[in-house]
């Protein structure tokens, strides 16, 4: 045992009075005999499990795993619930509820005895909650990921979870297929425990938490349902035990150095944009000013080097056999982009935790000099439309759209664009620019996954198969094209986006990072005049907190007042 300092459960269950009696008792009732208060660790299994997010509906098993690791090691775990969130479930968008949880896990992990804690999370937004809410608290932290999904296979080929269910979707409503299939190929999709096996925002979230050190190494990859994942979360449950002994407090892993490796592995495994506010997000939390900027500065350049879904045609079951993402960060780190030095949970540098990775499938993880896609980080653009900034995912977009000036077909609101993006009559063509308006964190609420707007009917049927989008919304980690995001500030904090109007001529230029609406400023200033705020949405409860409170994408759509760190320290007693 370290004499650094004394474990904060102590301050519950070395009493030896009222309070302690208290304390100790009640815990008995579960069998825990008097030595495991004796100074030993306490563990918090922090679990995401729920039947409403089917893709972490293996934790209990996980979270048994790494009890007996935590066990073997000498500490005390003790599991407790977190608001879970499950993505295909939550309306009108899991997002909403992302800051909510974050307070749960914050709470939760410092109103408790606990010295350390790991983490399980696995569907998309379990992971930026539990991440945040920790680096508010900043005890000893790992994150298990629950992995991804076993491939989808329908009819004998690959189908990727999200990617496909818009093509088997047409497919439907052009009498393809027919219902029955339809309902088989969703059970094909999704055949196993464990998140979505595309390179989407639950396997990006994955592996920015092995790129950030808070995870073990091959956290990422590892697929739910093979035991090497059960491996894994036994070595967590022992390696925590040794991170409170050492005093491996979170913000000692999640430095800067950190964040920007997890921005350059992002480009290097074409990462979902969300990652950008989830990162951001869970950085100010911990105290690293991370900035929108950084994306840019620091993926520019940067190679895509998997051949995944949606940007790709391998799964994250292909990408496991081929190595994972120790073999991306070793790529990388050859290249000197990453800080090889930087510390991780298993008590090794990244550096030396990924140097001797072996690439078994080179086809699935391509070398830094041939790459699957050239110039993949996260291009930030501003300009008029977006003073504070906007995002797109250059290896996502058409080349041909990279430059493009457009005039605006605007969408008032979501059930606007889905009122008349069927009309055959909508005045669009191929070199139109399509803007959505009203769906930002405040706006929506909650900045829901909207971004990549379907494309009219009319212009699918001539071939076309993409267009400029631009929105103040996120798009799906599992969706493509050239869709520009998180334009802020949003359209419901009066944001310029509000001011477009059909006709404008808009101009994106990617290689200048421009967006701009080409309306001269007297003009905007009297649309302005004229312009009023939607209704809001809420007039009580969390989502009135959450509008009234919460922070633009640029700034990680985080509510204000939790961003920053409170630590660990509850000095009062309960009774
Ligand atoms: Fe849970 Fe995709 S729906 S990860």
């Amino acid at each position: 045992m370290s004499d650094k300092k004394p474990l904060r459960s102590r301050a519950w269950f070395a009493r030896q009075d009222k309070m302690g009696f208290y304390y100790r008792s009640w815990l008995k009732n579960r069998g825990f005999p008097q030595d495991q208060f004796d100074g030993r660790p306490v563990i918090g299994i922090c679990n995401t499990w729920s039947e409403l997010t089917p893709c972490n509906s293996h934790f209990r098993t996980i979270a048994e795993h790494v009890r007996w690791g935590v066990l073997e090691a000498g500490g005390f775990p003790l599991e407790f619930p977190v608001m879970s969130l499950g993505e295909t479930m939550l309306r009108p968008t899991a997002m909403l509820y992302r800051n909510l949880a974050s307070m749960d896990v914050e709470e939760s992990i410092r109103a408790n005895p606990l010295d350390g804690v790991v983490l399980l999370m696995g569907c998309d937004k379990t992971t930026p909650s539990l991440l945040m809410g920790a680096a508010s608290v900043d005890i000893p932290t790992i994150g298990v990921s629950g992995g991804p999904m076993l491939r989808g296979i329908h009819c004998g080929t690959p189908i990727g979870s999200g990617t496909n269910v818009i093509s088997m979707s047409e497919q439907l409503r052009a009498g393809q297929i027919t219902l029955a299939e339809f309902h088989e190929a969703e059970a094909d999709m999704h055949r196993s425990h464990g998140h979505c096996m595309t390179m989407g925002t639950a396997s990006t979230m994955a592996c920015m938490v092995e790129a950030l050190g808070a995870g073990m190494p091959g956290n990422a990859a590892i697929p739910a349902v093979d035991a090497r994942r059960n491996l894994l979360a036994r070595e967590a449950g022992r390696r925590i035990v040794e991170l409170v002994r050492e005093d491996v407090t979170l913000s000692k892993i999640l430095t800067r150095q950190a964040f920007e490796n997890a921005i350059r592995v992002n480009a290097g495994i074409g990462g979902s944009t969300n990652a950008v506010v989830h990162l951001i997000a869970i950085a100010r939390r911990i105290g690293v000013d991370l900035a929108l900027d950084d994306w840019d500065r620091l993926g520019r350049d940067l190679h895509c080097l998997v051949d995944l879904m949606p940007s790709g045609k391998y799964l994250m079951e292909d990408f496991f056999e081929a190595g994972g993402l120790p073999v991306v960060i070793r790529e990388l780190a050859a290249q000197g982009l990453l800080h090889r030095d930087a510390m991780t949970v298993n008590g090794h540098t990244l550096g030396d935790n990924n140097r001797d990775a072996r690439c078994f499938k080179p086809d699935v993880i391509r070398g830094f000099d041939a790459p699957f896609k050239r110039d993949a980080g996260i291009a930030v653009l501003r300009g008029n439309l977006a003073p504070d900034g906007a995002i797109i995912k250059p290896s996502a977009a058409s080349p041909r759209l990279m430059q493009h000036t457009g005039r605006a077909v605007v969408f008032e609101s979501i059930e606007d664009l889905h009122a008349r993006i069927n009309d055959d009559g909508l005045d669009i063509d191929e070199n139109s620019v399509m803007v959505l308006k009203y769906c930002g964190p405040k706006g929506y609420p909650g900045m829901a996954e909207v971004g990549n707007m379907p494309l009219p009917p009319k212009l699918l049927k001539r071939g076309v198969t993409d267009l400029v989008r631009i929105s103040d919304a996120r798009m799906s980690g599992t969706a493509y094209g050239t869709v520009v995001l998180h334009a802020a500030p949003e359209a419901a904090a009066g944001g310029p986006l509000a001011l477009v109007r059909n006709g404008d001529a808009i101009t994106l230029d990617v290689a200048r990072r421009s967006l701009h609406l080409d309306v001269d400023d007297a003009e905007l200033s009297r649309r302005r005049a004229t312009w009023r705020p939607p209704e809001p949405h809420a007039a009580r409860g969390y989502v009135k907190l959450y509008i009234d409170h919460v922070l633009q994408a640029n700034d990680g759509a985080d509510l204000d007042f939790l961003v920053g760190r409170s630590g660990s320290a509850v000095p009062r007693d309960n009774h």
